[in-house]
């Protein structure tokens, strides 16, 4: 996810310790590489690497950097391996310009191209240095800064923040465009972030930039500018009150909450990553030929492996065993050998039944790659490849955005095997948008009816199975009731037994499974049963269903993964009319590194 920090003082100062902890309150949102550069007078100090910001910092001596300016950013790789030199910030040709970014600039190789063809100086393959080389042309050219900066905004396609500054001179200068970007004024410095928590503790005067706006940052002042002409515009800084707890919520009462509301933006995230992540072919080349393929996880982790499951067969006629880890050992381990691969699946990478059944896994010969959204943890260090989930940190106990990532994860790579057209990825975050903003008023007005109740039941066919699964375990998670997730054909067979009067059952209907769930239905709402139909506008879900969480139309692969939304938002909403606190359900713990 990157983050960046750039300060500015009065004088040449220690800046090391500043740069080194703004480091360290971005390391939430994830990353790989880290780095820092102050600069004074004629002089650029530049130190980074590949590892966590505590060990390079130590390693590179960061604490004793000095200077007037100073910029830290900590990189998540997209663009270019984790190595030293694709480490930000970057420097300009000549070594007397220096800037960092955050975001993804998608035209990033063919500026690299154009920059090596015009002779300028291009030592990694990350994008943060095509952001400092599209300014340095301008410059060279004899523009000023602001003027740099806005033509560069027009040959960079993608979304992104950057600083950028220059020896023998006294300020910093920002863009901000689909990226985060906030400038705190203190007592004798600026300074400049990807997020506002991380600004906060140096200063509550803050100012928050828009997309397309430019800002320098002297010591004792800022100034905005509009890229799109150029024009200056005044903003007064704002005064922020409320505690950091709450500043970390976002404005949402929950980090739950929040972390649902973001998942249309780690998605756009994670099919960055995936489109350039350079593995993705040795791992696909492996599951075609694997002799046996398993994808392995825990709680949320496994639904989302059962998902991958489904999609693997349906878009790539790949047949996936996916499986519960403490139960891979007993069950699979004696099958397992050499010619067999298997994908590894953990938000946090640190569960204990995954690293046992990989442990055991890897005894045995198998391939082993893993899907993690902790990078560096114990899971992403111990197999051959991994994925990153993208998601920045999850600090909400029950895992939403998380899982979303997984299953696009898995989506993206049947896709690709299964040689179908990705152009049905484009607009996925949007629909996922969409489904939030519509969902959540329908959800809002159901739940009431829903709470009542201490027992219910969530259903769902095919691709939508996994997600009744995941939808009950929220509901179980967080509202403390009993909801237990079925294959809806299997209700029928016992369950059915405990249908009474407005009895509710939750049904997840993917477009193609319609008849089959409209049976379903029928056997609960003609005993009495209130049967909520979850799925895309259809008159026969309509007509027989008592009522309806309508989502977005989409492909039934989609559709799936929408259906989950509307059950994240209801157990939400059941558990906060409850009282109950669903960051942190009692009992639960985010990572269980136990058997
Ligand atoms: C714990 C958490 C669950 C999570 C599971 C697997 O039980 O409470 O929310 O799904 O661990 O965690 P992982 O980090 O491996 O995905």
């Amino acid at each position: 996810m990157c983050g960046i920090f750039g300060i500015v003082t009065k004088n040449e100062q220690t800046l090391g310790p500043i740069l080194i902890d703004a480091a360290r309150r971005l390391t939430y949102r994830g990353y790989d590489s880290v780095g820092a550069a102050t600069i004074s007078g004629s002089h650029i100090d530049l130190r980074k690497d590949a590892g966590r910001v505590d060990d390079v910092a130590a390693k590179y001596n960061f604490a004793e950097m000095s200077g007037q300016r100073g910029i830290t950013q900590l990189r998540w790789a997209t663009f270019g391996a984790p190595s030293q030199v694709n480490s930000q910030p970057h420097l300009d040709s000549d070594g007397d310009i220096v800037g960092a970014h955050n975001g993804n600039v998608v035209n990033n190789v063919e500026m690299r191209e154009l920059f090596m063809a015009e002779g300028l100086t291009v030592r990694s393959q990350n994008d943060g240095e095509t952001c400092v080389h599209a300014v340095e042309r301008y410059i060279n050219q004899g523009k000023d800064f602001i003027e740099a900066i806005r033509l560069a905004y027009g040959d960079l396609q993608g979304d992104y923040a950057f600083v950028i500054g220059r020896i023998n001179d006294d300020k910093l200068y920002a863009i901000k465009k689909g990226s985060g970007l906030v400038v705190g004024i203190g007592d004798g410095f600026t300074c400049l972030s990807s997020d506002l928590p991380s600004i906060l503790p140096l200063t509550r005067e803050v100012i928050r930039l828009n997309d397309g706006e430019i800002i320098t940052l002297w010591a004792d002042r800022v100034e905005l500018h509009l890229v799109k002409d150029g024009s200056r515009i005044e903003r007064a800084p704002e005064t922020i009150v409320e505690e950091m707890s709450a500043v970390q919520k976002g404005g949402y009462a929950h980090f739950m909450l929040k972390e649902i509301h973001e998942q249309p933006e780690v998605a756009r995230e994670v099919l960055h990553l995936l489109e350039n992540n350079t593995d993705v072919p040795r791992i696909l080349e492996t599951i075609r030929d694997a002799r046996q393929v398993y994808f392995i996880g825990c709680g949320t982790s496994y639904h989302a492996c059962l998902a991958g499951a489904v999609y693997f067969a349906q878009l790539a006629g790949k047949a996936v065993i996916p499986v519960l880890a403490p139960q891979f050992i007993p069950q699979y381990l004696p099958a397992i050998g050499s010619k067999d691969a298997g994908i590894f699946v953990s938000q946090s990478g640190e569960t204990k039944d995954v690293l046992s059944a990989l442990q055991a896994a890897q005894e045995k010969g198998m391939t082993t790659f893993s899907m993690a959204n902790v990078i560096g943890s114990t899971l992403t260090r111990g197999t051959s490849a991994w994925l990153p989930l993208g998601c920045g940190y999850e600090i909400s106990v029950p895992a939403t955005k998380t899982f979303t990532n997984q299953v696009i994860t898995f989506l993206y790579l049947a896709a690709r095997l299964g040689g179908r057209d990705l152009a049905q990825f484009d607009n996925l975050p949007e629909l996922m948008e969409k489904t939030i903003a519509e969902t959540d008023p329908q959800v809002r007005a159901l739940a009431p009816a829903i709470n009542a109740w201490n027992d219910l039941y969530c259903l769902g066919y095919g691709a939508t199975y996994p997600m009744a699964l995941e939808g009950a375990l929220k509901l179980k998670e967080i509202t403390y009731a009993h909801c237990e997730g079925m294959l809806s054909t299997e209700f029928k067979h016992g369950p059915l037994s405990a249908i009474t009067d407005g009895f509710p059952v939750l049904f997840a209907a993917g477009p193609e499974d319609v008849p089959l769930i409209v049976s379903g239905i029928n056997e609960v709402t003609c005993r009495g049963g209130r049967a909520i139909a979850i799925g895309a506008p259809d008159s026969r879900l309509a007509a027989n269903a008592s009522d309806m969480i309508t989502l977005p139309a989409s492909s039934p692969e989609v559709a799936a993964l929408l259906a989950v939304i509307p059950l994240q938002l209801l157990s939400y909403y059941m558990a906060v009319a409850r009282g109950f606190d669903p960051d942190f359900p009692r009992n639960l713990s985010k990572t269980l590194t136990v058997d």
